[in-house]
């Protein structure tokens, strides 16, 4: 791995999975597991193997016909989770255990009723407990984000003397600004003996709408794992967006991350979700969202037509859309009409183009989105187009 790559951890199985009504049987983890080792994830956590004999088949199934990823399965800082988690991964090519705890205030004293002490013995014991199974073992310090940043370095500095080999910094509550959240980062990496035989990882949720920024911040500062999940799915606001993440890095080469993404599976792969889950993107998701290269008003339209960079920072390609959509509405231009009347059959001429246009923006008045079959109705009814053809 070069110092550029940034790892893509995929938790669409175990944190996406935690939405209320979208539970998937093992057969759609599956599926989705494999189109995911396809993209080129580097880690799929495929669940809570505790939790239920549903997601310990689940995680096993999965772990069995992934080819290329490191299989991951959750687990808190209880030995009886670990050892579940450890026979669930047993068939996985690259096993890995993901454990952790709570580390803010508010989780030691409301959650635990313990103090930092205890907690650091319960962290180190779980990563030892898990390293008996596996050599990778990753710790998540849950609500990293509100963590006291010297308390945080000193349990990260035990489980990596422990053999953590990755440790998360979850922002669990999407409370950090990315700036706070990049600094604390930066301070891991400045403060933590023993950084170097560790990966940070970023894991943020999007209760302000910062997770992809967020993460973003942390891989400037050092971070070389995010953890996100397709169309940002998760609970409450959901998690950092994978296709968010990896496009940003793309987009901005001068940052030096990169990812071993296909970045032209990202539609499909969000489509696929979708489906199995039943929770759609909204409309305007950014990358996969169903207008995220569509055009409506006349001048953007124009200036698309003319050049497609006028409007667009992403060719709709790179992420596997086939073409930016020219959509008509009331607020579109003879352009846009004349292009899209050329893409069913008619080459308009100045003239008829004009006519036309009027017969066209009375009909799109009276409705939201004017279709193929509609332009052909328009046309072929106005008298100056029959009159000149
Ligand atoms: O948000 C969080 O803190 C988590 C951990 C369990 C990794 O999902
Ligand atoms: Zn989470």
């Amino acid at each position: 791995m070069s110092n550029t790559n940034v790892q893509i951890f995929d938790t669409t199985l175990r944190d996406g999975e935690q939405v209320p009504g979208c539970k998937l049987n093992t057969d759609q983890k599956i599926i989705i597991a494999e189109q995911l080792d396809l993209l080129g994830v580097d880690i799929i956590e495929a669940g809570f193997p505790v939790s239920s004999p549903g997601d310990f088949s689940s995680v096993e199934a999965v772990s069995k016909i992934v080819k290329n990823a490191t299989v991951c399965g959750l687990t808190r800082s209880v030995e009886n989770d670990i050892k579940v988690a450890a026979e669930a991964l047993q068939y996985a090519k690259k096993p890995r255990i993901h454990t952790g705890i709570g580390t803010s205030d508010s989780h030691i004293k409301f959650k635990f009723r313990s103090n930092r002490e205890v907690i650091i013995e319960r962290a180190v014991a779980a990563v030892r407990y898990a390293k008996s199974f596996v050599e990778d073992v990753e710790f998540y310090a849950e609500d990293a984000g509100r963590t006291d940043n010297e308390f945080l370095a000193k349990v990260c500095e035990e489980v990596i003397k422990a053999g953590a080999t990755v440790l998360n910094i979850p922002d669990t509550t999407g409370y950090c600004l990315p700036h706070e959240y990049g600094a604390k980062i930066k301070f891991l990496k400045e403060n933590v003996k023993g950084i170097d035989k560790a990966i940070l990882s970023c894991h943020c949720h999007n209760d302000l709408g910062l997770a992809t920024a967020n993460s973003i911040e942390g891989a400037i500062n050092g971070a070389r794992q995010i953890e996100c999940t397709i169309n940002g799915i998760g609970e409450r606001a959901g998690n950092t967006a994978l296709e968010e993440v990896v496009m940003i890095m793309k987009q901005h080469p001068y940052l030096n991350l990169d990812t071993n993404i296909n970045t032209s599976m990202l539609y499909g792969m969000s489509q696929l979700v979708s489906e199995h889950m039943g929770i759609h993107a909204q409309p305007n998701k950014a990358i996969v969202g169903a207008n995220a290269f569509a055009h409506s008003s006349g001048i953007h339209q124009d200036g698309v037509i003319k050049n497609r960079e006028t409007y667009e920072i992403i060719d709709p390609k790179d992420v596997g859309v086939t073409e930016s959509a020219i959509v008509l509405t009331a607020r579109s231009g003879r352009a846009a009409l004349a292009y899209r009347a050329k893409n069913v059959g008619y080459e308009l001429t100045k003239l008829q183009l004009d006519v036309v246009y009027n017969d066209f923006l009375k009909f799109a008045d009276a409705k939201k989105e004017v279709e193929d079959n509609d332009i052909h109705n328009i046309i072929e009814s106005s008298s100056i187009y029959n009159e000149l053809r």
